[in-house]
């Protein structure tokens, strides 16, 4: 034989022995928390949001039902210029009560600049970066996050990369109506969250509703407090926001969401008031995927779809993620079930690590809209370059370590014609009653 041809077929052979060793990983056990007994007046589970231009909303817990929610902050360590109060809440849940959950909206900020902050006078500082005001911009992405050593391993890889927002489709702790759980996430989270926005909207582990004892979203709706007053919604559950030339919208997979809902009424507003000059990007979220050929979760975002996707489409929006499957996927652009150059690009990113575990069956044949589709734990980061490019890459925890496993450049549609050719369709739905 041939040289070549042997080192080909060597060659072959190990791709090919290499992919069969690939072993899935097994679910990993929900971290368990030390007893940390901090003084009450302690911030603890600082995380922060977006909140309107060039401001940021700073969520922070204390025991002590009396400290105040006051952030100091300044662009040196240790050298406070700016002093905010904000309000402060908590819930009551069956037997549990949770410490005082305090929200502070800080700003104006500068862009794309690093600010030194302390939560209710004292403890630990921490340090946040404020997004760039224009492209190019990095957002992390990962859904279905819970609290196991998997999900450590997902954080561990986020933090690794160079990001300014992070973006989750929905499932965060997974306490799983256990309170306390919500705590521990709060913490397990804080290094990241309280470093850069963590812009969330709701999954089903959210809910945790009790009839005719609790409703729904309590624990969610206290703790990871959303900018949808500032983006014009009258619900926590859905709500936009721009940063950087992206308008992102999070949709709400359990609010309703048929023609008479607010969250429709609210969706078809938010979209009237996208200036594509201004922000060339048109991005949505939401928990439960429309475009799935996993098994699992099979048709759940159908109705959804029925209802809105037609809105999605008239305003030309770039790429839907969602999450829900614990698995990662990513379609062509397509609508209506159809490739579709003016549809969007969905991809479903549920893969963050819960407890579980991972969403092993798909539908056979793989559907031609389904570009890549793998179970396994990841994370996801979109570069936005410029107004038309942008870099998706999905990286697989593979032994513990982030290995890209897919990429793609997307195109913005809006230099494509697709945006002049439905501006009617879209006034036409938008104008409808
Ligand atoms: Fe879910």
């Amino acid at each position: 034989m041939e040289p070549k041809l042997v080192l080909a077929v060597c060659l072959l052979i190990s791709a090919a022995v290499s992919v069969a060793d690939y072993v899935r990983p097994q679910p990993r056990r929900t971290l368990q928390f030390p007893w940390d007994s901090k003084p009450s007046s302690y911030p603890q589970q600082v995380h922060i949001s977006l909140a309107g231009d060039n401001h940021m909303r700073v969520t922070w817990i204390t025991n002590d039902k009396s400290s105040p929610s006051i952030v100091e902050y300044g662009t040196s360590p240790g050298r406070y210029t700016s002093t905010t109060e904000g309000e402060s809440t908590h819930y009551k849940y069956l037997f549990y009560s949770s410490g005082m959950i305090h929200h502070t909206v800080i700003g104006p900020l500068e862009h794309a600049t690093v600010y030194f902050y302390r939560c209710g006078g004292q403890g630990p500082e921490f340090q946040l970066k404020t997004p760039p005001a224009q492209f190019p911009i990095t957002f992390a992405v990962a859904g279905d996050l819970g609290q196991t050593g998997w999900t450590k391993s997902t954080l561990d890889h986020i933090d690794r990369c160079k990001y300014d927002v992070h973006l989750l489709p929905g499932d965060l702790s997974y306490a799983d109506y256990m309170q306390h759980r919500w705590d521990t996430f709060g913490e397990l989270v804080q290094p990241l969250a309280s470093a850069r926005p963590w812009m969330v909207t709701e999954g089903n582990h959210e809910k945790e509703t009790i009839p005719f004892i609790m409703d729904g979203f309590e624990s969610y709706n206290a703790r990871w407090k959303m900018p949808f007053e500032e983006s014009g919604s009258s619900s926590n559950l859905y709500y936009s926001f721009e940063v950087a030339g992206t308008h992102i919208i999070m949709l709400g997979s359990y609010a309703d969401y048929d023609e008479d809902s607010d969250q429709y009424r609210w969706l078809k507003d938010d979209l009237s008031k996208v200036d594509r000059e201004r922000t060339p990007w048109l991005i949505v979220l939401v928990h439960v995927p429309w475009y799935n050929s996993n098994e699992a979760h099979q048709g759940e975002g159908d109705g959804m779809m029925a209802a809105m996707e037609s809105l999605l489409y008239a305003a030309s929006v770039d790429i839907v993620l969602a999450g829900h499957v614990h698995a990662y996927e990513r379609t062509k652009r397509v609508n209506n079930g159809k490739l579709d150059p003016c549809g969007a690009v969905h991809i479903t990113i549920g893969d963050g690590g819960n407890k579980e575990g991972l969403a092993h069956r798909y539908k056979s044949p793989q559907p031609n809209w389904s570009v890549f589709r793998e179970a396994s734990f990841g994370h996801g980061e979109l570069k936005i370059v410029n107004s038309t490019h942008a870099f998706w890459s999905w990286h697989r925890n593979d032994d513990d370590e982030p290995v890209k496993s897919d990429q793609v450049w997307v195109t913005s549609l809006v230099n494509s014609g697709c945006l002049a050719e439905k501006r009617h369709e879209l006034r036409n739905i938008l104008m409808a009653p």
